[in-house]
């Protein structure tokens, strides 16, 4: 494992009680308000469908998928993540494949063996992000569908602030530039976090590469029917005028070698 794979499974490590804390059984209030919605949208129906769910964290996507019929194996590089994720699915009584897999990687799963992939806020954590997209057209099978939300590259929240009616997000270093981060921690949180800054393009363009077609397109917000789930005014307001994430539903282009 390279050093930056490295640094990030500690630093999940380190945070995986915390994310449990984050995200519970159902979600942190950006994926409740404002992205599964979406997720599900483009996911579909998953009844009896094999869906990986790459970078699963402590695993409460996974739990639902399962909830939902999905016959479901869920990866993550940080071994206290899988721990956990696994003892919550095995309280719940329900049957998910967990793995420590590196999503650049993914060593032990099979070529083709998947109809849907679902990574939500993975991939702006991933040192590598074209062997993870390679990695991701490999294991999925023919036309399969990958849904891919992430952090918004163009709206980076750990700098933004609400003043008055403006949103201000600040920029340390040149968009266009690949950039490492560290952010200190938030929150609840005790620990740092890092991720990696890629211009919007660089995702489009290494989707295309690894063999994918872009189906949808969304910049998830929060819709009306929606507004009562918002826990506090901010909360709302947030929802309504930040782009917190972006959310791509690909399909494996058909004629794709899976060999590579
Ligand atoms: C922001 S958390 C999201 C977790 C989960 N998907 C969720 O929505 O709660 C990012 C997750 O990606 C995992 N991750 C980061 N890089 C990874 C990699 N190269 N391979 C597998 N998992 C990775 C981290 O360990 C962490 O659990």
């Amino acid at each position: 494992m390279d050093r930056d794979s490295e640094q990030v499974r500690e630093t999940w490590n380190r945070l995986a009680q915390d994310w449990k804390q984050q995200v519970g059984e159902d979600g942190d209030s950006n994926r409740r308000l404002n992205s599964d919605p979406i997720l599900w949208k483009f996911v579909g129906n998953v009844q009896g469908l094999r869906v990986l769910d790459a970078g699963c964290g402590t695993g409460y996507l996974a739990r639902k998928l399962a909830a939902q019929g999905a016959i479901v194996t869920a990866v993550d590089i940080a071994e206290q993540m899988i721990e956990i994720a696994a003892q919550s699915a095995n309280e719940a009584n329900q049957t998910i494949d967990f793995r420590v897999e590196d999503c650049a990687q993914l060593s032990s799963l099979e070529a083709a063996s998947f109809d849907r992939i679902v990574s939500n806020y993975v991939l702006m954590d991933v040192p590598d992000l074209e062997a993870t997209v390679r990695a991701f057209s490999r294991v999925l099978k023919p036309d399969g569908i990958a849904v891919l939300v992430f952090s918004h590259p163009c709206f980076p929240q750990g700098e933004a602030a609400t003043i008055d009616e403006a949103t201000l997000y600040t920029w340390k270093f040149p968009y266009f530039e690949r950039h490492k981060c560290v952010e200190p921690p938030w929150g609840h949180f005790t620990s740092e976090f890092i991720w990696f800054h890629r211009p919007l393009s660089d995702y489009w363009k290494t989707f295309k590469d690894a063999g994918f077609t872009i189906v949808d397109l969304e910049e998830p917000r929060i819709v009306e029917e929606r507004f009562h789930l918002a826990e506090t005014e901010g909360q709302l307001q947030n929802s309504k005028t930040r782009p917190y994430s972006i959310a791509f539903k690909l399909q494996k282009v058909a004629s794709q070698s899976t060999s590579h």
